[in-house]
């Protein structure tokens, strides 16, 4: 559910610039359309796109399984060339013993990947900073977050609903494929940061944000489990990155595979 960005407004060309929202061990990468002559896809990920499929569409898919790959080959290199095809759900369906999540977004595109030793799930959103009416303000935040928003100062409310947002989405991604439960909207509630007399979201992140699960999703995420997020904002777009680790793995740099973040 990506927000619409302003008709005929041209896509970015230069991806703006992305910081990893994640912990140094979840590999993460990001590309713009200039990143699109190369990245082939293969003919079984081809295949996953519908023959009507819009040129904006075609694009979008083919940066996200490019940033798949090389978030993967910054795993570990012999999955530089992995194809990422479709599980349930439309869910990416990656390598044994990973766990990863791609994004989109107006000619933008991301993915992070990691060790499933390590992390149960990660999930990374794209999102254009928009204001939200009414309507999709109690959509979309829980009463105790519209509460938070409604005290941020008005010039920091588009940009707190978008972080919330696509926090959200984040979420969602994280723990679908490992609990397969579908979480709405209000079942997790994201900590909005005070207002302190500034702003808010003072710097272009990377930023720490934590969440909290209202129902339950599948059994190691059960209502009242408290999670971390990261985003980063440039150039009038958000990006959040979640990740849910697995419980005893250990900390980051021992025991795991080499990882590093990309652009
Ligand atoms: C699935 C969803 C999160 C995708 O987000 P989006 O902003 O529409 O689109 P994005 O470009 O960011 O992400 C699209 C990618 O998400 C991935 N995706 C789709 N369904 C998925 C699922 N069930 N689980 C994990 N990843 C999924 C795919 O990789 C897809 O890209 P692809 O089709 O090119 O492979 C969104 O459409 C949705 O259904 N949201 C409602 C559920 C939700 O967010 N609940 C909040 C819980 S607190």
């Amino acid at each position: 559910m990506a927000a619409s960005p302003a008709v005929g407004s041209p896509l970015p060309h230069d991806a703006p610039a992305w910081v990893s929202p994640f912990p140094a061990d979840v590999a993460f990468a990001a590309a713009s359309a200039a990143d699109a002559a190369g990245v082939a896809l293969h003919p079984a990920e081809q295949a996953l796109l519908s023959p009507r499929a819009a040129p904006r569409r075609v694009l979008e898919f083919t940066l996200g399984r490019g940033c798949a790959r090389r978030a993967l080959a910054a795993l570990d290199a012999a999955l530089a060339d992995a194809a990422i095809l479709r599980a349930d759900a439309r869910r990416p369906a990656w390598p044994a013993g990973i766990v990863g999540a791609i994004t989109h977004h107006h000619g933008l595109a991301a993915a992070a990947a990691a060790d499933s030793s390590a992390y149960r799930g990660v999930g990374v959103d794209l999102e254009a900073v928009r204001s939200p009416t009414a309507g999709l303000l109690r959509r979309i935040l829980r009463p105790e977050e519209r509460e938070q928003w409604q005290a941020l100062p008005p010039a920091e409310r588009a940009l707190a609903f978008t972080v919330a947002f696509s926090v959200k989405e984040s979420i969602f991604k994280a723990l679908y494929p490992a609990g397969g439960v579908f979480l709405g909207f209000q079942d997790a509630s994201v900590a909005l940061p005070a207002s302190a007399g500034g702003a808010v979201f003072p710097s272009a992140g990377p930023g720490p944000l934590t969440w909290e699960l209202r129902e339950p999703a599948g059994a190691a995420a059960p209502a009242g489990y408290r999670g971390q997020a990261g985003y980063v904002i440039r150039g009038g777009f958000v990006l959040t990155g979640v990740w849910v680790p697995c419980q005893g793995a250990p900390p980051p740099g021992r025991a795991r595979r080499r990882v590093s973040s990309s652009r």
